[in-house]
């Protein structure tokens, strides 16, 4: 015969219930149905939802439900009523918390009868990034699928236009040609032409292009695509430019890495047919582990985060969904060939970096691409060294050594200045009267043949009485340094000089605000 159950064992039990559905991670709830009205919540379905243990007492089921699941919801309870064998049954609901914030939710659903009622007992889980995820990964893998297939046909396609515009060639050369045939093969030819162009697109969208990886600035890339964007886009898009200068070097092609500013502010152009802003950012961003559990694309560690922004017309959901994909466009026929962007996530992908796309229909479009960075070269430690900063203004460099010329010319481009060459004092000085507008500092040997340092530095300043200009000399306290100082030269360096030394010294002057 059973014991009755003592006083102590109930309140074990009862605690012991208590304790697992409490600490489930999920929701739990009992509902009377038809109402929908709650007679049981536990803490965690109070925390997805966001409301009081009080408050849960009050609502029913419809509270957390969005308005357009009501009617599914509605009738599948009525099927529940009917259908009177228990059995789960697992959804996912567009939910609501009680702020009017939305996520998605999966419930397990069980009908039964509870002190002598019909109930709906449920389990709520939120899979909000469950489900962002496995689009991601759908995307990710129909993308690569299209990838496929377009770099198979554009290779194939190639050699035929290959054969083509071979014959067509062949036949040109035929100097017994009529002229109107003559026409004809040259139009044959022109559009073999632009056959090859844009399979060379849809190769790079498939990552079948070669690519010539090298430690690459990002900033410098930046500046020399604004440089170029300045001149071609029109006037009323003004183009900010704003530059980290930690970002560390990627490792990439800088041509492809031109090629994604281009068709990323040619698009921001065509959004903006009435004028506005294209603000084109770069930034060193870290992403920890915590970022890399929500975003499996992106391992953890340093990035060169490069954004392009504009304040144009924006998209809707439909074209958000198919952006990257070749030949979607919404421009008309003959003004979009729909591979703009398809190229940009190609690059991004071969260069092993993400994009992502925040654009709402009327609000602007903001492209975010993140480039991991290059691993800081071994063998010359120092030059990847952070001490050294860096710039990106335009420094013309006159020495009358090839060999400190061009290695200097390659050591600043390295850290991010654009780089003019003049092999002595005359050349200099042409160069600065055609470019003063946008060279920043002069570095200038003394001692070279012609005109020679002194003079040209003399010349420069009248040309431009705040110019800087930083003297550099082998003969380190000579007369004729402390002169050039004297007629108004910014700084001076020995030579020969330490990279760190040079580094700081240009930033010294570049940094000083004229007076
Ligand atoms: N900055 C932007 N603002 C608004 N829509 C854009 C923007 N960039 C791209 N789009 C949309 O994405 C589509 C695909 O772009 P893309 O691949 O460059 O092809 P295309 O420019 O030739 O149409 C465009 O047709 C346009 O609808
Ligand atoms: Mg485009």
């Amino acid at each position: 015969m059973n014991a009755p159950l003592s006083e102590e064992s109930l309140r074990e039990s009862e605690e012991l219930y208590r304790f697992l559905v409490e600490n489930t991670p999920d929701g739990f709830f009992i509902a009377e149905i038809p109402s929908g009205k709650l007679s049981f919540v536990n803490s965690k379905l109070c925390e997805i939802f966001g409301v009081s243990p009080e408050q849960a007492g009050e609502v029913s089921i419809w509270n957390g439900l969005s308005p357009e699941e009501h009617e599914i919801v509605s009738e599948r309870i009525h099927k529940v009523i009917k259908d009177t064998t228990p059995s789960p049954r697992r959804y996912i609901y567009s939910m609501r918390r009680m702020d009017g914030t939305t996520f998605k939710g999966e419930v397990s659903l069980s009908n039964m009868m509870f002190r002598e009622k019909m109930v709906i007992q449920g389990i709520v889980r939120d899979v909000t990034e469950q489900i962002r995820l496995q689009d991601q990964l759908r995307h990710a893998q129909k993308m690569e699928a299209i990838g496929t297939l377009a770099g198979g046909i554009a290779h194939e396609f190639n050699n035929l236009m290959q054969a083509v515009s071979g014959y067509t060639e062949l036949l040109l050369l035929n100097t017994a040609l009529d002229s109107p045939s003559k026409q004809k093969l040259e139009a044959i030819r022109k559009s073999t032409q632009r056959a090859s162009e844009l399979t060379r697109q849809i190769l790079i969208f498939s990552q079948k292009v070669e690519s010539k990886v090298l430690p690459v600035r990002l900033n410098h890339e930046v500046m020399r695509i604004f440089k170029l964007l300045k001149k071609t886009l029109p006037k009323m898009i003004e183009i900010k430019v704003s530059s980290d200068e930690h970002v560390r070097d990627i490792q990439a092609d800088p041509a492809l890495i031109g090629q994604i500013l281009m068709n990323l502010s040619i698009n921001a152009r065509d959004a903006m047919p009435d004028g506005g802003t294209l603000f084109i950012s770069t930034s060193d961003v870290f992403l920890d582990e915590q970022y890399y559990r929500n975003h499996p694309e992106l391992k953890p560690g340093h990035y060169a985060l490069l954004s392009i922004s504009d304040t144009g017309c924006g998209m809707d959901k439909e074209t958000k969904q198919h952006l990257f994909e070749p030949f979607y466009t919404t421009k008309g026929t003959g003004k979009g060939t729909g591979l703009g962007l398809a190229m940009v996530y190609g690059i991004v992908k071969e260069h092993g970096g993400h994009i992502v796309c925040y654009s709402e229909s009327g609000m602007g479009t903001t492209f975010r691409i993140y480039l991991p960075v290059a691993d800081p070269p071994k063998d010359i430690p120092e030059l990847a060294s952070e001490k050294y900063p860096g710039g990106t203004e335009t420094i013309l460099l006159a020495d009358d050594e090839d060999f400190i010329r061009n290695s200097g010319k390659e050591l600043l481009e390295r850290f991010g200045y654009t780089v003019l060459i003049a092999a002595d004092g005359e050349e200099a000085l042409e160069i600065y009267r055609q470019k003063s507008d946008s060279i920043d500092l002069v570095m200038l040997d003394l001692l070279m043949p012609g005109m020679g340092g002194k003079k040209c530095l003399e010349e420069i300043l009248a040309i431009h009485p705040a110019a800087k200009v930083l003297i550099a000399s082998g003969y380190s306290q000579d007369k004729i340094n402390t002169e050039a100082m004297a007629i108004g030269a910014a700084e001076f360096i020995g030579k020969p000089y330490q990279v760190g030394e040079l580094l700081k010294i240009i930033r010294k002057v570049s940094d000083k605000h004229q007076v």
